[in-house]
C-alpha cells in the first residue's frame, strides 16, 4: 500500500486534506495524525473491521484495548453506558487535553475496539488538527500511539513513516508534538478512581478535582505481584534494543557510577549511550551522549525521552545508562516510562557500593 504523507499546519488547517483523511476513516481505512501527546494511528472506533486493521498495522495483541478519541462533549453519551459525575468534572477541568477516562461502554462500541472489555477509554485531544480530523471522520476515532508494537510512541511524523509507512493509507504530518508522553489514564469505573497511567494531568491535578484518587500498584513497581489494570501496561513497552540501567542517588555518585559502567562497556567493545541533563552531560564519556535538557525542566525531559530512545536504536547503542528523574507531578510520567524502558533495572548508588 502507498502511504500518502501530507504536511498540515496547525495554524492554517487545509480543510480539503482533513476531508480526505475523514473519508479514508469512514471508508474503513487508517490515518495517522498528530495529537498534543504523541502521534495516533486512527481508525473508525465504531467499525470492528477498522479496529482489526489497527492491530494488524501495529503488530499489537488484540486484547490490548484502544482509546476512542472524540471532538466534543456531545459525542460522549453515545459510547458510554452513562456519563458519571466524575467524568463531567474532569472533562470540565482537563478536556480537551491529555487525559483519558475509562467508563462502562455502550453497545455502540464494538468489542474489537475495547479488546473484549465492557469498558471504554475515551479522550478528547486538544490538538486542532486532531479535533478537525476526528470531526471529519465521523466523531469517533480509535487511536493507539502510531508506533509498531514495542517501539517508543512517535513524537514526530518521520517516526510514524518509519514504523507504519506502507501499512496505512495516510499520515498527517503536523510537526513536533507538544508534550511527548501519552495521556494520563484514569479508571472511573471504580471508587475511588484509579490512575492506570501517569501523564501530564498529574495525580495532584486529579485529586484537586475529585478529592481522592489512587495509583495502580503496578505503575512504578516491577514485582507488585498484581496484574496491571490497563492491559497495555503489561506488555514490555518502550524498550530500546540496548540494555538500559537507571542510576539514582546524589549527582556526584551517579556520575561516578555511570562513568565506571561506561568504561567497562567500552572495554568489552560495546557501543555506549547515556541519558543525562544539560548540567551533567559534559562529565560523561559515552559514544552517544544525550541530554534531555535542563534538570529543572521536567517538560523538556518528557518531550525528549522517546526521541532519544529511538536514536540509541538507530545508532546501534548496546549499553545505556540514564540519570533518574524522581519527583512528583510530571516526573511520575517520565519515571513510569523510563522504568518500563529499563525493564525496571535501577541502581541506587546512595546505598550500593561497587
Ligand atoms: O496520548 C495518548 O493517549 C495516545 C494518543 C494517540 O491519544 N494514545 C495512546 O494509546 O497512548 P495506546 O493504545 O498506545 O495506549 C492506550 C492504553 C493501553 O495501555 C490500553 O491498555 C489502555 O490504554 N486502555 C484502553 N482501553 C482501556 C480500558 N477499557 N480499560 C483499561 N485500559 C484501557
Ligand atoms: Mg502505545
Amino acid at each position: 500500500m502507498d502511504t500518502k504523507v501530507v504536511l498540515i499546519d496547525e495554524q492554517h488547517i487545509d480543510d480539503e486534506l482533513i476531508r480526505e483523511a475523514g473519508r479514508i476513516i469512514r471508508a474503513g481505512g487508517l490515518v495517522a495524525f498528530p495529537t498534543e501527546t504523541v502521534y495516533g494511528l486512527g481508525g473508525d472506533a465504531l467499525n470492528p473491521a477498522s479496529s482489526k486493521k489497527i492491530y494488524e498495522a501495529k503488530g499489537r495483541p488484540s486484547d490490548n484495548p484502544l482509546i476512542v478519541h472524540i471532538a466534543d462533549m456531545e459525542s460522549l453519551p453515545a459510547i458510554v453506558e452513562n456519563v458519571p459525575e466524575t467524568a463531567k468534572k474532569l472533562a470540565a477541568a482537563f478536556w480537551p487535553g491529555p487525559l483519558t477516562m475509562i467508563m462502562k461502554k455502550a453497545a455502540a462500541v464494538p468489542g474489537e475496539t475495547t479488546g473484549g472489555l465492557d469498558t471504554v477509554a475515551v479522550r478528547m485531544p486538544s490538538h486542532s488538527v486532531a479535533l478537525a480530523f476526528i470531526e471529519a471522520a465521523g466523531g469517533y476515532v480509535a487511536a493507539p500511539s502510531a508506533n509498531r508494537s514495542g517501539r517508543p510512541s512517535p513524537t514526530v511524523a518521520d517516526y510514524v513513516v518509519e514504523d507504519l509507512g506502507g501499512r496505512i493509507e495516510m499520515i498527517l504530518d503536523g510537526g513536533d508534538v507538544e508534550l511527548g508522553l501519552e495521556s494520563t489514564i484514569v479508571d472511573l469505573t471504580v471508587e475511588p478512581p484509579v490512575i492506570l497511567r501517569p501523564g501530564f494531568v498529574t495525580e495532584e491535578d486529579l485529586v484537586g478535582v475529585l478529592g481522592q484518587v489512587e495509583q495502580d500498584a503496578t505503575l512504578f513497581a516491577d514485582d507488585s505481584g498484581q496484574a496491571p489494570k490497563a492491559p497495555g501496561m503489561k506488555y514490555r513497552h518502550y524498550a530500546p534494543k540496548g540494555e538500559l540501567t537507571i542510576v539514582r542517588g546524589s549527582a556526584a555518585a551517579v556520575t561516578d557510577y555511570i562513568n565506571t559502567g561506561l568504561s567497562e562497556g567500552r572495554e568489552k567493545n560495546k557501543k555506549t549511550g547515556v541519558i543525562a541533563t544539560d548540567e551533567t552531560i559534559g562529565s560523561y564519556r559515552a559514544d552517544v551522549p544525550r541530554s534531555v535538557g535542563k534538570r529543572t525542566d521536567v517538560n523538556a525531559v518528557a518531550k525528549g525521552l522517546y526521541r532519544i530512545l529511538r536514536e540509541f536504536d538507530d545508532e546501534g547503542v548496546e549499553l545505556i545508562y540514564s540519570e533518574s528523574f524522581d519527583g512528583g507531578g510530571v516526573s511520575q510520567a517520565v519515571m513510569n516510562r523510563l522504568l518500563k524502558a529499563a525493564g525496571h533495572r535501577v541502581i541506587d548508588v546512595s546505598c550500593t557500593r561497587r
